[in-house]
């Protein structure tokens, strides 16, 4: 049985990391979706509610399964007795850092291995923080994310009119 993990903020979950889903379930028996909280960066979406939009998305696919993580990846990848970590390959780019976090937790864990996945080139462009700015600022996410996180989005960046004390209206971002 090959267990691996596809860790990751999905903050939110794009089309681009579900393009690596489904290359992993090709190669792996079963996949835990892994989301972590990165303590480095202010989520736009909670952990829970990150785990819930991607559960929703994914469904119960056989193989397949979400669970939220904190502090080390190779503590929760050994923990659920996996061997492998999925990392998605975007750009060059990409590379350097990855490759760093790959032989840090080689290091770390020396029985673990990293592999990386290349996404479609129709989403090598596409990131969950150009996602987020691009709904911050009203613009279509709708060829990069599913329609429940667009959803997710326009809610989340809704412009609301706030009353004030002097009886005119400011507007806030939720
Ligand atoms: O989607 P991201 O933000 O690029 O994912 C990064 C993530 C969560 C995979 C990485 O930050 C991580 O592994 N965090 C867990 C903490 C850890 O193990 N750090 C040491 C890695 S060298």
């Amino acid at each position: 049985m090959k267990r691996a993990v596809y860790p990751g903020s999905f903050d939110p979950i794009t089309y681009g990391h579900l393009d690596i889903i489904d290359r992993a379930l090709q190669l792996f028996d079963e996949l835990i979706i892994a989301v972590a909280v990165n303590p480095n960066k202010r989520a736009l979406f909670s952990q829970e509610e990150r785990c819930r939009m991607i559960t929703e998305i994914v469904g119960n696919r056989s193989g397949l399964r979400v669970e939220s993580f904190s502090g080390l990846l190779v503590t929760f990848v050994a923990a659920r007795g996996a061997a492998t970590i999925v990392k998605g390959l975007r750009a060059v780019s990409d590379f350097e850092f990855e490759f760093q976090m790959a032989l840090l937790n080689r290091q770390l864990a020396p029985t673990l291995d990293t592999v990386f996945l290349m996404t479609q080139d129709r989403y090598a462009f596409l990131s969950s923080s150009s996602v987020r700015e691009i709904a911050s600022l009203g613009g279509s996410v709708h060829q990069l994310v599913p329609p429940s996180v667009e959803e997710a989005l326009r809610v989340r960046f809704e412009v609301t009119p706030t009353p004030v004390s002097n009886g005119a209206h400011v507007v806030e971002r939720d």
